[in-house]
């Protein structure tokens, strides 16, 4: 099945408020504590998590990693504005931060200590941009960690996936979740584009039956 793009942004405010309110604690809890296990040396510093929708990674980073200092990207108003009312509530608005611009549009190289990003690069309709993007923002040497859906073989499958995994969740969250399976890429299509980009030093997991994961240093 070829790629079909979805609309870039989360910016429907009952689209986020939904997003927000669904529970994907096991599935973001399991990001960071993979990014300690990828990388047990990591300890502080600046870290960017690239559209972080409604900033429950960038909390549970901050509270993972206590000398750390956590900048989240997304360009949608309504998640950033659901984003700061988390921080807010978390206590953790002198360590996380909140932006609400595209990644093409944040100003900076070679500005973070790490970057993270999960289920954003099949929103974007140049998966290269965030990858060169990503390399440019952080410093040499620094780890990366990046989470997003596979694609299925057919919309067949998608629906499939939708029924297994988000049976009891709100329309709008299982409509979102069925685009985002169609827009999302293959193995050997991000295997490509890291290629591309000359960061094949990254490496490429497939945990389960819907996700892909790519994690490394960059240099
Ligand atoms: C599916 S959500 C993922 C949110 C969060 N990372 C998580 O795992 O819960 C994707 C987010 O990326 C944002 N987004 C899409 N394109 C973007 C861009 N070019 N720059 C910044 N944010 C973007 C959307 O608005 C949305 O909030």
């Amino acid at each position: 099945m070829n790629r079909v793009l979805e609309p870039e942004l989360m910016d429907d405010p009952k689209q986020a408020e939904a997003y927000a309110r669904a529970d994907f604690a096991e599935e973001n809890q399991g990001f960071v504590e993979r990014f300690k296990e990828y990388f047990p040396e990591f300890s502080h510093g600046l870290v960017l998590d690239l559209g972080c929708g409604p900033a429950d990674i960038p909390i549970r980073f901050a509270k993972l990693y206590p000398a750390c200092q956590v900048i989240g990207i997304d360009a949608s108003a309504p998640m950033i504005q659901l984003s700061e009312q988390a921080v807010k509530q978390a206590g953790l608005a002198d360590r996380v931060t909140l932006r609400c611009e595209r990644i093409d549009d944040v100003a900076g190289a070679n500005v973070a200590d790490a970057a993270i990003s999960n289920s954003l690069l099949h929103h974007l309709p140049n998966p290269l941009q965030f990858w060169h993007r990503l390399r440019q923002f952080v410093k040499h040497g620094s780890p990366v960690l990046v989470m997003d859906l596979l694609r299925p073989e057919s919309p067949e499958a998608a629906q499939a996936i939708v029924d297994q995994y988000a049976a009891d969740e709100p329309d709008i969250l299982r409509r979102d979740f069925y685009n985002s399976l169609l827009a999302a890429f293959t193995e050997d299509e991000i295997g490509a584009q890291l290629a591309k980009m000359n960061l094949t030093r990254l490496l490429i997991d497939v945990p389960d039956d819907r996700h892909w994961v790519v994690g490394g240093i960059v240099y």
